[in-house]
């Protein structure tokens, strides 16, 4: 299926109908399966063979999407979650546990900030976080003796940062850990991640995957590509046995290519529990059979937006890492050659009032605590998603107290610019 062109894998990939079997993928809304023995349920429940018994565990709804999602990436065995944010704690929950350590960009989604800042370190999870223009030495230097993953945004929410994947995915491997990426906002359309080294992908399947506001919802891809067992010794929940789980050892049993996944599923999943309904991956995967065509016009939005902003008198900064002068103008040559996202910054001169008197008169564009839909949006981030940021961790993160986000859709570019022109004058 990888041979094939990303849009043919858009529609097409991880669900082929049999003779006279359904042309759409089938909502499994069942959360059980029912067996003649309990022999035939044994084997699945001591993973020797595959099917399904619960959908907290899995289900062939979402595995189907799960599988396009896998085939868009470049990846070997993909998860969906119930939100981008238990996509991004069960890929690092997967490697790391108590005394453990995280080396992350700090440009990266604010609740994603929380998340290992705050709720991680209470679980005795620590992290170093570092600049995404770190050089190779300031990342190496980051590393403990008990790092266990390095993390970061293709493009960050809503600094609009670029990673430098293949700097970062270096380094990580030079100390034996996995490059986890959130690559939420280019989606696969517009980069692929592992292509340039990451070992794990992670999107918040509710932006533009689902591009349409209509369903909450993460997935984890997997590589397959990590050789956990060449580091056993770091991670010892993937490379010795799981007495949780009759002993299995999940990267003897099941390779580079299924462990990590399959650990995700039958022990994380299994305790924690947030998998995504069969009906949001449903809907998930109409969003996903359009998203070739979505992302050049999302994209081409963004960029005659930006444009535009940067002629007004009234913007003090505009970022948009597909503008010429962007400071990561470079970066996005590199990784998003055919655009990035809908997503632009800027800040007003007239700092946090001007922003908020700018976005009352706005009409066509909304307010919203969102990005990445069919309808443009924008948002204010010191004062709705990164208000549990302080004023240092916000200027850290690149996110001034008067910056403006604004998502655009997929309207007429002339319709956004004379919204915004009319707001501004
Ligand atoms: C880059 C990124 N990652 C993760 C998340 C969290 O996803 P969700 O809201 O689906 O939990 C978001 C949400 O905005 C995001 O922008």
């Amino acid at each position: 299926m990888n041979k094939q062109g990303i849009g043919t894998r858009c529609v097409q990939a991880g669900y082929t109908p049999g003779n006279g079997e359904p042309r759409q993928i089938p909502i499994v809304q069942s959360t059980t399966f029912k067996y003649d023995t309990s022999e035939d349920m044994g084997k699945l429940f001591d993973l020797e063979a595959s099917g399904y018994f619960y959908t907290r565990l899995q289900n062939p709804t979402n595995d189907y999407v799960a599988a396009k999602i896998a085939a868009l990436e470049g990846g070997t065995a993909a998860m969906l979650t119930s939100s981008g944010q238990a996509a991004n704690f069960y890929a690092l929950f997967n490697v790391c546990e108590c005394g453990s350590h995280i080396v992350a960009s700090s440009s990266i989604y604010g609740g994603t900030f929380n998340l290992i800042a705050v709720t991680m370190k209470k679980m005795g999870v620590d992290v170093t976080f570092v600049s995404p223009n770190a050089s190779e030495e300031e990342l190496n230097a980051a590393f403990q003796d008990n790092t266990r993953a390095m993390f970061g945004e293709t493009i960050a929410n809503p600094a609009l940062t670029v990673l430098d994947i293949e700097k970062f995915a270096k380094v990580a491997h030079a100390h034996g850990v996995p490059l986890i990426v959130d690559n939420t906002f280019p989606t696969p359309v517009n980069c692929r991640p592992i292509e340039w080294g990451a070992d794990i992908v992670t999107h918040s399947t509710t932006k533009y995957m689902d591009g349409h506001g209509a369903g909450v919802g993460g997935c984890i891809v997997d590589s397959g590509k990590f050789d956990w067992m060449a580091y056993a010794d770091k991670f010892p929940g993937l490379c010795t046995p799981d007495d949780s789980y009759h002993g299995i050892t999940y990267a003897e049993k099941f390779g580079k290519e299924g462990a990590f996944i399959t650990k995700a599923t039958a022990q994380i999943m299994r305790d924690l529990g947030s998998i995504q309904s069969p009906q949001n991956a449903f809907i998930l995967n109409l969003g996903l059979e359009s998203l070739h065509v979505r992302m050049p016009r999302h994209a081409e939005n963004g960029l005659a937006v930006a444009k535009f902003l940067q002629s007004c008198p009234e913007v003090k900064k505009v970022t948009y890492p597909n503008l010429e002068g962007d400071e990561y103008y470079e970066m996005a040559q590199k990784y998003l050659p055919n655009g990035g996202c809908g997503v632009v910054s800027f800040e007003l001169n007239g700092g946090r009032a001007a922003a908020e008197s700018f976005m009352k008169k706005l009409k066509l564009i909304a307010i919203e605590t969102h990005v990445a839909d069919a309808r443009s949006c924008c948002l204010n981030p010191a004062t709705s998603t990164h208000r549990q940021m302080t004023d240092e961790q916000l200027e850290a993160a690149g996110i001034p107290a008067g910056l403006i986000r604004v998502s655009c859709g997929l309207e007429d570019s002339e319709d956004l610019i004379a919204d915004i022109a009319q707001a501004l004058h």
